[in-house]
């Protein structure tokens, strides 16, 4: 099978667990990278053995047909549009984009141009979501009628050495971290209609306790960091969504849902693995556990493996399809729909959605298998 050329654009934090797992799937593999700071591509560039070049550069190489956006999210339309128009097919980073106009334009120039956009998370493709989907659609916990979700901590200063982006507009812990669970929600449930909304700020000001150059730095906060949701599905079950970076502690489940014939924890939907729990009626919890099947197998941390971290599954995904000239899994119109979600959670009051998605095909295990090399 003759790979297709990456190239990284956006050398920062993220971008390590994409070199270090890209070459463990088929058929692709890293060309260049390029940033906006040389010196961070260099960097890149030298420890992982792949030449680091310009941005225009790198857009102009022939050997390179897919495009990963790993910039920060206020940058990512715009470098997802200057490779669509360099004839690249573009996997990005979450969020598609900040602002719902620019999306559309990028899944539009996508179709003029006959190529793929595929957005993270693609977590929902690894075998936690994988399983947790096969369990909703042979009717483990019967018609799902309700559910709850949470992704609540104290912030992101306390381990990114650069954490001023999360607290600005365009991330925040709907924007940043929600992209993950809305779209687990929408994979497993459908799309989403209506959402109503309230947020608040529970700080006006963080300081950066991570080691490294900012450490001391004060940030202004200027996005909300609490925001509470109710999300009505077009299938017509509700779910209560919070997302907060002012908790310090609490005792949610990340995802559980309700059905007819019994409750199911969802595993992480950061993660790529994990345990999905179901009951029968209000009977005990049983485990289904992930940890043996394909990209749910612990790899992370590498020195001691205990999660399932496969970053650059998307990736795979999308070259899989560019191959078999089909639409991928972790699609664009998916992003768009979870896009046009959380920016109405940030907007806050009762929004009525525009866009509306079918549910991904679920990705089967032996496809699943298939991917990494
Ligand atoms: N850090 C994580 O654990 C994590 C996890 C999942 C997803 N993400 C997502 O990945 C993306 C990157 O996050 P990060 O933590 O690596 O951020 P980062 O700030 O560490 O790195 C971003 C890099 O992009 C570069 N950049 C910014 N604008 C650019 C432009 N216009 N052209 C070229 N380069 C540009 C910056 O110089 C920087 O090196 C974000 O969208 C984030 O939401 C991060």
């Amino acid at each position: 099978m003759e790979e297709i050329g990456v190239g990284i654009i956006g050398c920062g934090n993220i971008s390590t667990i994409y070199f270090t797992n890209i070459p463990d799937y088929r058929g692709i593999a890293v060309r260049a990278c390029a940033d906006m700071r040389p010196e961070a591509a260099a960097a890149q560039g030298e420890k992982f053995g792949v030449d680091a070049v310009s941005v225009d550069a790198l857009l102009k190489r022939d050997d390179i047909g897919i495009v990963v956006n790993l910039t920060i999210p206020n940058a990512h339309a715009s470098v997802t549009f200057d490779a669509l128009s360099a004839d690249k097919h573009v996997f990005s980073e979450k969020p598609l984009a900040v602002d719902f106009d620019e999306g559309q334009r990028a899944v539009a120039e996508a179709e003029t141009r006959g190529l793929l956009l595929g957005c993270a998370p693609d977590t929902f493709l690894g075998a936690g979501g994988r399983l947790a989907r096969r369990l909703i659609d042979e009717g483990a916990i019967g018609s799902v009628l309700s559910g709850a979700a949470f992704v609540m901590s104290h912030g992101m200063e306390h381990w990114h050495p650069d954490p001023e982006f999360f607290f600005k507009p365009g991330a925040g812990p709907v924007l940043d971290i929600g992209p993950y669970y809305i779209t687990a929600l929408v994979n497993l449930l459908g799309p989403i209609a209506r959402i109503h909304a309230v947020s608040s700020t529970g700080f006006a000001e963080r300081v950066v306790t991570a080691e490294g150059p900012r450490k001391g730095d004060k940030i202004k906060v200027e996005t909300p960091t609490t925001l509470l949701s109710l999300l009505e599905f077009a299938g017509g079950q509700h779910m209560t969504f919070g997302a907060s970076w002012d908790v310090w502690k609490h005792g949610h489940m990340p995802i559980e849902l309700y059905g007819t014939e019994g409750s199911m924890r969802v595993a992480d939907p950061n993660f790529f693995g994990g345990v999905v729990e179901t009951t029968k009626q209000d009977g005990d919890w049983v485990a289904h556990d992930s940890g043996d099947m394909p990209l749910g197998v612990p790899n992370w941390p590498s020195d001691a493996p205990r999660l399932a971290n496969y970053r650059g599954l998307g990736v795979a995904e999308l070259a899989a399809a560019v191959r078999k000239g089909e639409k991928n899994h972790a699609s664009a119109d998916l992003a768009l729909h979870v896009l046009e979600v959380m920016n109405a959670i940030v907007a806050g009051g009762s929004i009525a959605m525009t866009t509306a998605v079918e549910r991904p095909p679920a990705l089967d295990d032996s496809d699943a298998a298939a991917l990494m090399g």
